[in-house]
């Protein structure tokens, strides 16, 4: 099966309203040739509906950082993901390690909020990423193998016909340091062989495994080289159009 690749830019808490639409709208006239790869970008909640409307013809889509795994209530300060659907969002990332780190997120969190996404229709991207010191004790394996299953814990074959995994190493994120090509690929075999084991062949093969942590134009044509990386999530470099670019054209 082939696999479109996925580019994202993860805009984090970067942009007031109108610098976003400006990215956005310069993005979209620089990509407007790009073919067989899929574009999102992931504004704040605040930019989510003046981007997405602003790349409403254009080939690039958009996404939410996170959202609230009820679908309305009295939850202050919390945002559902049926309402980020109905703002123009396509996407979700859902359990990225700064959620994980600064605010609590957890395994079980992860899994109620890709219940969620599902149920209002937005593709999940379930991130997961190992420590510095859990790679260095030899525990990456243990630690994805954990976020993957438990964040996917109770889900049944047909419900993740669009999840999308994000394996990003939390010592990579921000850092400049990016996992080497040899990281990369075990890990991300590691994972398609893992999702077989849970769900079904399918699943395994359709789902595509993102890598985020540093990706940048001078190393991106090597990391989508390998043979399981379908595409990246992208942080600080996806910020400058003329930037981001470079990568959607690796
Ligand atoms: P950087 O690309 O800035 O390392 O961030 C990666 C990331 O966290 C994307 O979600």
């Amino acid at each position: 099966m082939k696999r479109t690749p996925l580019i994202a830019g993860n805009w984090k808490m970067y942009k007031t309203g109108p610098e976003a639409v400006k990215t956005a709208q310069t993005l979209a006239g620089l990509c407007s040739d790009v073919q067989n790869v899929d574009i999102m970008i992931a504004p704040t909640n605040l930019s989510l509906p003046l981007v997405s409307r602003a790349v409403e013809d254009t080939n690039i889509t958009t996404g939410a950082q996170n959202i609230y795994s009820e679908s309305q209530g009295a939850f202050t300060g919390e945002v559902s993901a049926e309402m980020v659907r109905a703002a123009g969002a396509e996407y979700v990332i859902i359990g990225h390690s700064e959620r994980r780190q600064y605010f609590g997120e957890t395994d079980e969190s992860v899994c109620k909020k890709i219940r969620a996404a599902l149920r209002a229709g937005l593709k999940p991207v379930l991130c997961i990423g190992e420590s510095l010191e859990e790679r260095e004790s030899e525990k990456t394996f243990l630690v994805l193998d954990k976020q993957v299953s438990d964040g996917l814990k109770g889900f049944v074959l047909d419900e993740l016909d669009t999840l999308v995994l994000a394996y990003e190493p939390v010592w990579a994120i921000g850092t400049g340091k990016t996992a080497d090509v040899n990281q990369v690929d075990e890990v991300h075999q590691h994972l398609r062989s893992l999702l077989k084991r849970l769900f079904s062949d399918k699943t395994a093969e359709q789902t595509r495994i993102l890598y985020g942590g540093s990706v940048k134009p001078e190393n991106v044509t090597e990391l989508m080289g390998i043979e399981d990386v379908d595409g990246a999530l992208v942080g600080g470099a996806s910020l400058d159009a003329d930037i981001f670019i470079n990568i959607i054209n690796f």
